[in-house]
């Protein structure tokens, strides 16, 4: 069962891969990665099951290159906006552990204290030093541009993670013959699954019965398009179902555990009974708000529902026991690798895509209790 979950999600993996090819311009071997790609998954979805699910479906993404051995040994600068986030910390940590044990890389990782200026100064300094490739989670998406030229400039490929730049930014890449690529995920995906996961419910979160999901919204870093889509995506997953909603409270928790149970206080605090679903952005503040919740005397599944995304440990284990409604899977694993052997690719000076995006999983009780058990 696990095997087969985990050769669907490389497959799904590699389809998406296969279609950000097709939909960039600056592509080369598309259809040769694609194909290596499928043969190396169904080889890793076929191992031993020591792995976890999402680590074989990184497998996918590993094959996307060619020789990368002149990546042997490189030197990479890694930009984190702030060292001080639940599911970066888990990122960062996977990302250096990848990048040395597969590369022999010597990575150098510094903390953006989510303070653009100084971040743009550490891009500096790792320029000064003469690394060989950045991989950077800006603090501030819109300052992407500034830095994919600092990079350009010196001669440095530029592998953007988890803050997604716009579009035209990413065009203006190919335009300028930029080496810089962003590997993520469409946050638009999370927020869907959200919003199917409350409408997978008995009562699909309407437990007053009056029509109308009733909802309280807390919200990441506005800035950042994870917030935005999940804020949307979720609420048009219910719409989509037939369901009738109503906001009743959104406000900004920062993707930060301590904000989300104050804002999860003071939306119950607010609105009582009639509130009937608190989506969080992030698992860090479904956490907090896990604890609001309680505090309250609400009962998950009983009178209210609650989701996040990231599935984090903690959060798992929640929703497996049933005091979180369910989460979403941001497959860290996946996007660190991805990151890692995208930025070997450009190292070994290899043409690369312009965007790599993995897959989220939902996680809902049934499936949290077998990853909980894992
Ligand atoms: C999101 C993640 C959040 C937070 C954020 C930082 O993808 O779900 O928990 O880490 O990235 O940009």
């Amino acid at each position: 069962m696990k095997r087969i979950l985990a050769l669907v999600l490389s497959l799904v993996m590699v389809f998406s891969l296969a279609a950000c090819s097709s939909g960039g311009d600056t592509e080369t071997t598309a259809a040769p990665e694609t194909t290596a790609a499928a043969e190396e998954t169904t080889a890793a979805a076929e191992e031993t099951t020591a792995a976890a699910d999402e680590t074989e479906a990184a497998e996918g993404t590993e094959a996307a290159g060619g020789d990368t051995s002149a990546a042997q040994g490189m030197n990479v600068g890694v930009c984190i906006y702030k060292f001080d986030d639940n599911f970066m910390t888990l990122y960062r940590q996977e990302l250096q552990s990848y990048l040395e044990s597969e590369y022999g890389a010597t990575v150098t990782i510094v903390d953006g204290k989510n303070d653009q200026n100084e971040q743009t100064n550490q891009v500096q300094n790792f320029i000064t030093q003469g690394v060989d490739v950045l991989i950077l989670n800006l603090v501030q998406a819109s300052s992407t541009e500034v830095v994919a030229n600092m990079c350009k400039e010196a001669g440095i490929p530029a592998v953007f993670i988890n803050r997604e730049p716009d579009e035209a930014e990413i065009q203006r890449w190919v335009d300028e013959g930029i080496a810089a690529t962003y590997v993520g995920a469409d946050a638009r995906q999370s927020g869907t699954f959200q919003g199917e996961i409350i409408l997978e419910t008995e009562n699909k979160g309407d437990f007053n019965g009056d029509g109308v999901v009733s909802y309280a919204m807390i919200m990441g870093d506005p800035e950042n398009i994870d917030a935005q889509y999940r804020t949307e995506y979720s609420i048009k997953a219910l719409e989509d179902g037939g369901m009738q909603v109503e906001k009743l409270f959104e406000q900004r928790g920062d993707w930060d555990q301590t904000k989300g149970q104050e804002l999860a206080a003071n939306a119950l605090t607010q609105y009582g009974e009639d509130l009937e679903v608190i989506f969080c952005n992030n698992d860090a503040m479904a956490n907090g708000a896990k604890v609001a919740i309680e505090a309250a005397g609400r009962v998950v599944g009983e009178d209210i529902y609650l989701v996040g995304v990231d599935a984090l440990d903690e959060t798992v284990g929640y929703v497996a026991e049933g005091t979180v409604t369910g989460t979403v899977l941001n497959d860290h694993v996946g996007q660190s690798h991805t990151a890692a052997d995208v930025a070997a690719q450009m190292v070994s000076g290899q043409t690369v895509e312009t965007k790599y995006t993995v897959d989220y999983v939902k996680v809902t009780q049934e499936t949290a209790a077998e990853m909980a058990a894992e």
